[in-house]
């Protein structure tokens, strides 16, 4: 073997071995990104809950009176949780993201004159919050009002809407 054929070896094992770093990486970089994809769309698809939820949403609700009569006001309490994010309930406590609810059944819609409402909910303030009216809103609060600033999904079932409506009645009087 003289040099030349040496060094022709040589430069084939360091072809052969840079292909497999460059191979290395190149599919180390195409398997990665195939793994982090299906997490996101894993992530992504479950709380969307598809045009179906969204659907589901838009269905016509029933009167919730009928309801009220067997309403539990400690289930309802609970609910409230999930309002308590930006409600505060209590009298003379100060307004969170939404205004105080103190008193809320019975009460014109958006009128404290200390609270910021959107002009969505200001131009049904000739009306109260009657229990059918917050019934629909808690359903679906954009499409009671469209252009709400409150963000909240809406709860879905008549029970707990019940509940919760009975829960308000109690503890805002
Ligand atoms: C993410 C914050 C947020 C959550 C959660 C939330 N709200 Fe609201 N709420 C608001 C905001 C903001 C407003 C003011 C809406 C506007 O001006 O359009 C509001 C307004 C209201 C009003 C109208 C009050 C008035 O004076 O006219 C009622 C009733 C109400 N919310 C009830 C509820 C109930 C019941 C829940 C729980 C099921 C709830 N909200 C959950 C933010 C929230």
């Amino acid at each position: 073997m003289n040099n030349f054929e040496l060094n022709k070896i040589l430069g084939a094992v360091l072809v052969a071995l840079l292909a497999a770093k460059v191979f290395d990486i190149t599919g180390s970089s195409l398997v990665a990104p195939v793994i982090k994809l299906k997490k996101d769309v894993l992530v992504v698809a479950i709380p969307e809950g598809g045009a179906a939820g969204h659907a589901a949403k838009e269905k016509e609700i029933g009167p919730i009176t009928p309801l009220l009569a067997t309403a539990n006001i400690a289930n309802g309490e609970k609910s409230f949780k999930k309002c308590m994010q930006c409600h505060v309930i209590e009298k003379d406590k100060p307004h969170g993201i939404g205004p105080s609810l103190w008193g809320i059944v019975g009460r014109a819609i958006a009128s404290l004159g200390d609270y910021a409402y959107s002009s969505s909910l200001k131009e049904k303030a000739s009306a109260v919050w009657d229990v059918e009216a917050l019934n629909h809103f808690i359903h679906n609060p954009r499409k009671f009002a469209k252009g709400t600033k409150m963000t909240f999904m809406g709860i879905e079932t008549d029970q707990e809407r019940a509940d919760l409506i009975a829960y308000l009645q109690k503890a805002a009087h």
